[in-house]
């Protein structure tokens, strides 16, 4: 039997007991007969259905020889990487729902792994329940990967959502969401992108085999769409979702989190509400799509003990594929080539000049809105785009098409 240690015990460390316990037949049928001997937590949780095997004290799992799996539930940069740490150079495996970490400190934890005969496992903390990092690891090993491009956060998605079918303004939907316990109190990370761009760069590493910087990703979150935008997307057959995606070029690889309009028709579309859906190009498969829910606390669970099993069955062997500590160096996004949607005051017959200098030729969208006009640029390089347009006066934003 092996035993297993869950640090953490909010909603998804709640969650990975619940499923380890719960599901412990389907396990089994799997080869291995697993159980929690600790939940590490600073509160006592009397009453609960396990509240006799909490500890606060992290040396009694440290010390416990049994315990050969640890799911670190955790969040956040310390202490989770500090136990973590430990728990590897104890020889003990380590799984994982901590994008932060694994964005700040992956490359560390899985060397740390390597030399203890021990694995470092994270499929739970990019697309929740989606079997994403193991479809790139375990099925898509012959591909060339060329792009992924996805919607890796569902708050915002169900926010985006929500604003379309309503017509409902960011604030709105934001103070709905956290009514509702979908939205954090302290939205920031998911709102401003944050969450997706540290998802994005896991993606970017393990495709690259080094260790991409998430400072190096340009990320604009959600707070500055509205639903006029929407208007405009609907007119040219589009919507509007957060897209985190990186692509090859002959240079290597960039990346960027930021709302896009995208084709109504675009297979990532699918993904409504809190749903996450992740796209693969790849060389020889061409297009593959993996959709699920990207959040909540028994979809997240049951990624994270889906890697315990994993742990589970290579005790005392390091098997993990991951990325190194070398930096792999993010095309400077400067240099891509976007097209863009451009919203603005005043009338495009008498601003067509000023905006074909600033852009070269553009394209008009009228949607009817009273006072201002919507154009599409032909691609043209995110610098130059950005510089011509902090030169333009009665502007009311802009939106990347595709
Ligand atoms: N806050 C994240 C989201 C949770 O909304 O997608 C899952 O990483």
């Amino acid at each position: 039997m092996v035993k297993a240690a869950v640090l953490g015990y909010g909603t998804v460390g709640s969650g990975v007991v619940q499923v380890i316990e719960e599901n412990s037949d389907v396990i089994a049928a799997h080869g291995v007969d697993m159980h929690v001997k600790y939940i590490l937590d600073l509160r006592d949780f009397p009453g609960d259905k396990y509240e006799s095997l909490v500890t606060h004290d992290f040396e009694d799992i440290i010390k416990d020889d049994e315990v050969k799996v640890v799911c670190e539930a955790m969040g956040g940069v310390e202490p989770a990487f500090t136990f973590s740490k430990r728990a590897l150079e104890a020889g003990k495996s380590v799984c994982t729902s901590n994008k932060e970490l694994v964005a700040a400190k992956g490359a560390e934890l899985m060397r740390i792994a390597k030399e203890n005969n021990a694995n470092y496992l994270f499929e739970a903390s990019v697309g929740g329940g989606i079997p994403i990092l193991r479809t790139i690891n375990d099925a898509l090993t012959a591909e060339r990967i060329e792009c992924v491009k996805g919607i890796l956060n569902g708050t915002t998605n169900y926010i985006l959502t929500k604003m379309e079918r309503e017509g409902a303004d960011f604030d709105v939907v934001l103070k709905e969401a956290q009514d509702k316990g979908y939205a954090e109190r302290n939205p920031e990370a998911d709102v401003e992108g944050h969450d997706a761009c540290r998802k994005m760069a896991i993606l970017v590493s393990l495709i690259s085999h080094r260790r991409a910087d998430w400072e190096q990703i340009r990320t604009e979150g959600i707070t500055k769409v509205t639903p006029v935008d929407f208007k405009y997307a609907h007119k040219l057959g589009r919507t509007i979702k957060l897209i985190a995606m990186c692509q090859k070029t002959d240079k290597g690889f960039y990346a960027i989190v930021s709302p896009r309009m995208i084709d109504k028709d675009d297979p990532i579309n699918c993904a409504q509400d809190v749903f996450n859906a992740v796209l693969v190009r790849s060389d020889m498969l061409d297009d593959s799509l993996y959709y699920g829910r990207g959040a909540g606390k028994l979809p997240t669970a049951s990624a994270v003990v889906g890697d315990a099993v994993e742990l589970a069955k290579h005790v005392g062997e390091h098997f993990s594929a991951g990325w190194s500590e070398e930096a792999e160096n993010l095309v400077d996004i400067d240099s891509v080539e976007f097209s863009y949607f451009v919203r603005l005051g005043g009338s495009f017959a008498d601003r067509r000049d000023e905006l074909t200098a600033s852009f070269g030729e553009v394209s008009e969208v009228n949607a009817g809105v009273e006072g201002e006009f919507g154009v599409i640029t032909k691609p043209v390089s995110e610098g130059s785009f950005r510089t011509a347009y902090e030169k333009l006066t009665d502007t009311k934003g802009y939106i990347r098409i595709g």
